[in-house]
């Protein structure tokens, strides 16, 4: 086949092409009446503690321990103290040391499903604790890593006192001396049994980072933090998806309750069947976004609950309110409460703003969004007449007034789909309205069930197939984004088994992150935006390979990404009508056995392989095939 490349521009490339969807989901908090998932806490936030604070949990009840367990004859409990440390945490561990105990009697906690441990890094924690009743005890706390063999990896004391029945923070660090053979290690405070023989104190709001990302204080963990950095992201899409909606109107995500000292963050049940701790808030999504360049594509909340609530017209205004302050806290000045309060935070000039995101998937809720939309987007377009404001039911269906300027599109389904999807929004009118493809993903062999199970075609990690799916479709995108503004695949991390929905862009678990098939598609895309789209020769729309052309005026390259969605491999001859086009160029090629995956044990079987390649004017290059067959079902 023979594509004749223009050598003009049909249009600008947006900065926001290429960017990530995040919400918390895929980690599971081991609490039996949560059995399920997240990827904030346990994820991509640095914490190392699970359940550190007792966010929500039943007190006295064995759940409220998940996570930690005595030592050395320790009695431990969660009780609801009469002082709490604050009112949004009223939880705290109590700690009865019993008499006739020698050598360290305390508690651990066995962090998310394990704690990395690296030789040489230091851990910087704290912890609150009190006697509630005063007692003449002086002496030490020794807080330790220790191996799932109970041998010491790095530990620290610190003092502690009888009198202080109010809450004191204790900060610390503890260097590794030896990195263990596995993540199995546990979080250990103890007391000299014998010193300490018959004393009650109780613990709160413990914590421990690893070095985090650009260090940041409660920021981000360093390995999952710097794979989503490689992409280049122009976007943030936060904090949902799901999670922004919540089962009920009182669980709905809210901004005011995740700013702030960690003390005053109660946490919340979040829409994926676990505890948020809300460690990582607004003000973190927004720090974060700075650190990685990107526009932050905000979500506020429309006014539905998932369980079905959706609030009456009249009632909007509380919500609307809410709505208005959290968008004051991102761009507000310090003449308003939200922004005097970011200020505060360290951060006195706005962040960056332009997309406000109103409600997810509102297409469930679409007879009450007609209302909602129009009463919420009234209000915020007065109050922010700069910000665009994005809609989240099906594109004119049903009709919305004020006509919305944006819509967000989802779509989850089969590597085949999105290969015969490529031209999905060449036959958009250009009428003004912009996309964002905000959750994307070929998650599923079987077109009859996209949903189901991995013996039904569910892929558990995304494959060469289903990345090759989603590279033809994404050339689409980049061919259409002249109304295409952004686009991400959902959802973006996940835990290798604590997890509820695959695939994932990322895997990852205590001690690893795992770069996926799919992960090195969107990094390819995202590496090579450009800023200008390049027309060429189009594909058949019922053809099998599929291109698209950017430019990078600053250094003046083409970029020429191809998806060959075929069972052999496609002899490509390109025709640039540019004047001087070098001889040689680079070649950056995923391919691979269709149904191979990267997984735990095979984490590098496909990785982009670069080498040079013959250019010029023409030029001819085979691209390796992508699809097993025409059909998605694997051969049986
Ligand atoms: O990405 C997972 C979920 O899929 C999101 O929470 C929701 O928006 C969609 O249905």
């Amino acid at each position: 086949q023979t594509i004749s490349v223009s050598s003009t521009a049909s249009h600008p490339i947006p900065t926001t092409l290429w960017g990530y969807m995040f919400e918390v989901l895929d980690f599971q908090l081991r609490l039996p009446e949560y059995e399920n998932a997240k990827i904030g806490d346990g994820g991509l936030y640095g914490e190392l503690l699970q359940n550190r604070a007792f966010q929500l949990v039943t007190p006295g009840s064995s759940a409220a321990l998940s996570s930690w367990s005595a030592v050395n004859g320790a009695t431990i409990s969660v009780v609801r103290d009469t002082t709490p440390i604050s009112n949004a945490l009223p939880n705290a561990l109590h700690v009865v040391i019993p008499s006739g105990r020698t050598g360290g009697v305390g508690f651990a906690n066995a962090g998310y499903s394990g704690i990395s441990v690296t030789s040489g890094t230091t851990y910087t924690g704290s912890f609150f604790y009190r006697f509630p009743t005063s007692s003449s005890f002086r002496g030490s706390a020794t807080v330790s890593l220790q191996s799932s063999t109970g041998s010491t990896l790095g530990s620290t004391t610190v003092t502690i006192s009888g009198a202080q029945t109010s809450w004191a923070q204790v900060n610390f660090s503890v260097r590794a001396g030896s990195t263990p053979g596995n993540i199995n290690n546990r979080f250990v405070v103890t007391l000299d049994g014998a010193a300490a023989s018959g004393q009650t104190v109780n613990f709160g709001m413990f914590s421990l980072f690893p070095p985090t990302f650009r260090n940041r204080a409660n920021g981000m963990r360093n390995d999952i933090a710097s794979a989503l950095a490689e992409l280049g992201p122009g976007f943030w899409r936060f904090p949902g998806g799901n999670n922004l909606e919540g089962q009920t109107v009182a669980q709905r995500w809210q901004w005011n309750a995740t700013v702030g000292p960690l003390t005053s963050r109660p946490g919340r049940q979040g829409d994926w069947g676990y505890i948020n701790t809300d460690g990582l808030g607004l003000f973190e999504y927004l720090l974060w976004c700075e650190d990685l360049g990107m526009e932050p594509i905000m979500a506020v909340w429309s006014g539905f609950a998932l369980g079905g609530t959706s609030i009456a017209q009249g009632q909007l205004g509380p919500y609307i309110q809410q709505a208005i302050d959290q968008i004051n806290f991102v761009i507000g000045g310090t003449n308003t409460a939200p922004g005097q309060l970011r200020a505060s935070l360290g951060h006195p000039n706005p962040f960056k703003l332009n997309f406000v995101e109103i409600g997810n998937e509102d297409n469930f809720a679409a007879n009450t969004y007609t209302f909602r939309w129009t009463t919420i987007v009234n209000s915020l377009k007065a109050a922010f007449p700069q910000l665009h404001f994005i809609a989240t039911t099906l594109v004119n269906n049903p009709v919305l007034t004020p006509k919305p300027t944006e819509y967000d599109v989802h779509v989850y389904q089969t590597p085949t789909w999105f290969a015969q999807n490529v031209f999905f929004y060449d036959d958009f009118a250009r009428d003004g309205t912009k996309y964002f493809e905000g959750e994307y993903a070929a998650i599923s062999t079987n077109p009859n069930d996209i949903f189901g199970s991995p013996s039904d075609g569910r892929l558990v990690f995304p494959t060469v197939q289903s990345a090759v799916g989603e590279g033809a479709f994404m050339t689409g995108l980049e061919r259409n984004s002249d109304i295409v503004f952004a686009a991400s695949f959902a959802p973006l991390l996940g835990h290798v088994t604590n997890n509820q929905w695959t695939p994932n862009l990322l895997a990852f678990d205590a001690g690893a992150v795992y770069r996926s098939t799919s992960f090195y598609v969107q990094r390819l895309f995202g590496q090579n935006r450009g800023d200008q789209y390049i027309p060429s020769t189009l594909p058949s729309r019922t053809g099998t390979a599929f291109w698209s052309v950017v430019r990078k005026t600053s250094s003046g390259q083409l970029v020429i990404k191809i998806s060959n969605t075929a069972t052999s491999a496609a002899r490509l001859t390109f025709n640039l009508a540019f004047n001087n086009v070098a001889t040689t160029g680079t070649a950056t090629v995923i391919t691979g056995n269709p149904t191979s995956s990267n997984t735990p044990t095979s984490p590098n079987l496909i990785t982009p392989q670069t080498s040079s390649i013959t250019t010029g004017k023409s030029f001819t290059y085979n691209a390796p095939a992508g699809l097993p067959r025409s059909s998605d079902r694997p051969a049986p």
